[in-house]
Formats: structure tokens, C-alpha cells, sequence
């Protein structure tokens, strides 16, 4: 038996199945755990089941000497050094596919509730309904529109094929600039489906907003950090843009005072796109069946690549 920290309780039933064939400790807070209290905790561990709220750095890695794997419950890993997990001889999986689905829902959730003023609009209907306006909650159309899929992976190509519903010109941008530049200067929305890495820090920047149309609206569903988040108020303040509707921050969450929580046609969310019963059940299944196996001194299931 193994000793394996769990950093925060999971739906599902696969927590119970880690537990019948390891020593489990499961943090019971709603809050992640500090760094410290993520050291102390995992201490001894051999298994580590992380969250994107975890920082999983070299500092941690190197006080875990037993750690043998990270199993992160996310498709997204931009929260663990991996060169640091390679460098200490730990492996570290994630859970693509199973919320595929779910964050590409959510992604259009997002991009009609930011089009067709939802959100301000539902709070209207509770406090200010008088008439029914002409010239009210005019919003952007959908049908027909242009689409630009920043990042065309699983995610991004599943925002693509709902987009066919809409009658939608789809341009899927890869790492190619001119690309970017151009979906950027001829998109009417614009969704963010590429991971964080060195070269996505901060790609949506006073530069790149500056490309796009005054009546565009930025989609993010994908990390907080590929959005320059000061260029992108002072392009909404200068009505260089029309809204945003980001499921992702830099930090998260904002602080409750921070100016994009307080500007209109701003729509934040708090990191849901893989909040569907379905997927995070089968995430808690697919990093526990990763535990098990590197545990059992198998192969992952469902690797990250490591850095040589
Ligand atoms: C991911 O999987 O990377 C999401 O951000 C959390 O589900």
C-alpha cells in the first residue's frame, strides 16, 4: 500500500476505489491547500492527486523524495514544472477528452450570453422591467458571424463543429502569426483554445487587441494568463472592443474589487468549462486509474510528455 494525498474531495466514486487499494488522505477543505499546507500534507506520499489550483513546482517536488506520480485533474498541466517532475523521476498524467464536450458547451454558453447581453439582461427583468423597448439589450448576431479558434486542439475543434449550427465562418489559428493577425482583424468573436505555455503568455495583448474589430467580443475558456488582462480593460475602457467573457483569470479567483469584475460587457465565470457532473466524475475516474496503474509500476494511461 501506497500513501496518496488527494487535494481536494472529488464527485464520483473513484476516490473509494483509491482508497480500498491505497493509504488515502483526501484534503476535506472547500479551500485548496496552502503551498505549505500542500507540503505537509503530501509528505511521505508516493501518489499525489493535484488540481489547477495546485502549484506543483520544484520546490514541492523536491521535499517529496517518495513521489513516484502527479496524477492532475485536468486536461490543462501549466500548474506543474514538468522539467522539474522529469528532473526528480516522477510521472505526471491528466484527463483529456472526457470534458472536451463540456468546456466546448460552456464556450458557447459564453459566447451567446456575451452576444445577446444575458446576464445584464436577466437582472433587468428582476429589478427595472417596465416596457418593452425597441432600442433595448440590442445585441450582436450570432448567425452568420465569424469565428476565429485561437488553438485548434480537441476543444477548439469542438467549438468549431457547433459553430456549423450557427451558419459560422470558421478560421482555426494555429501557431502561424500571420494567421493570428488575420483572424484577429476579420473575427467577430474570438475564442481562446490554446494551452499556456511561454509562447500563449499573454498572445492577447495591447498589440494583438488592437488588431481587432471595435465591435468583437473575446472569448476565454482556456487559461487566464494568455490574456494581458490590463491591455484588454484599457481596450474595453477605449472602445476598442466590445466585451469579453473570460471562464478563466489571472489570478483566480480576482480579487472582489478588481475593474473587470465591475465593467460592463464583461461576463466572468468561475473556471467551470469542465463543470458538468458527467466529466468531472469521469476526470476523478481517469486520475485515479492513472494513480493505480503508475502505483502498480505500470505505464500511465493517459501520460503528459516530459521535457528530455
Ligand atoms: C482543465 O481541465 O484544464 C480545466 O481547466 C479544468 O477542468
Amino acid at each position: 500500500m501506497a500513501r496518496v494525498f488527494v487535494t481536494r474531495r472529488l464527485p464520483g466514486s473513484a476516490l473509494e476505489r483509491l482508497g480500498a487499494a491505497h493509504e488515502l488522505e483526501v484534503w476535506p477543505g472547500r479551500l485548496a491547500p496552502s503551498p505549505a499546507q500542500l507540503l505537509q500534507h503530501a509528505h511521505g506520499a508516493e501518489g499525489l492527486l493535484s488540481t489547477v489550483d495546485d502549484r506543483v513546482d520544484d520546490t514541492l517536488l523536491q521535499s517529496l523524495p517518495q513521489l513516484r506520480v502527479v496524477a492532475n485533474y485536468a486536461v490543462g498541466y501549466d500548474n506543474i514544472d514538468l522539467a522539474a517532475a522529469a528532473r526528480h523521476g516522477i510521472v505526471v498524467s491528466h484527463t483529456p477528452d472526457v470534458l472536451t464536450d463540456a468546456t466546448a458547451d460552456l464556450t458557447w454558453a459564453l459566447l451567446l450570453a456575451a452576444a445577446r447581453q444575458i446576464v445584464p439582461a436577466a437582472a433587468h427583468a428582476v429589478e427595472d422591467w417596465l416596457t418593452w423597448e425597441p432600442c433595448g439589450f440590442l445585441g450582436a448576431s450570432v448567425t452568420g458571424a465569424t469565428l476565429a479558434i485561437i488553438g485548434p486542439g480537441r476543444i477548439g475543434r469542438a467549438v468549431a463543429a457547433r459553430a456549423e449550427g450557427f451558419a459560422m465562418r470558421v478560421l482555426l489559428v494555429g501557431r502561424e502569426r500571420g494567421d493570428l493577425e488575420a483572424a484577429l482583424s476579420e473575427a467577430d468573436f474570438v475564442s481562446l483554445h490554446c494551452p499556456l505555455t511561454p509562447a500563449t503568455h499573454h498572445l492577447i495583448n495591447a498589440t494583438t487587441l488592437a488588431l481587432m474589430r471595435p465591435s468583437a467580443i473575446l472569448l476565454n475558456t482556456a487559461r487566464g494568463a494568455i490574456i494581458d488582462q490590463v491591455a484588454l480593460l484599457a481596450a474595453l475602457e477605449g472602445g476598442q472592443l466590445a466585451g469579453a467573457a473570460l471562464d478563466v483569470t489571472d489570478p483566480e479567483p480576482l480579487p472582489p474589487e478588481h475593474p473587470l469584475l465591475h465593467t460592463p460587457g464583461v461576463l466572468i465565470t468561475p473556471h467551470i468549462g469542465s463543470a458538468t457532473r458527467a466529466a468531472r466524475t469521469r476526470m476523478a475516474d481517469i486520475a485515479v486509474d492513472n494513480l493505480l496503474a503508475a502505483l502498480a509500476g505500470q505505464p500511465l494511461l493517459h501520460p503528459v510528455p516530459l521535457p528530455s
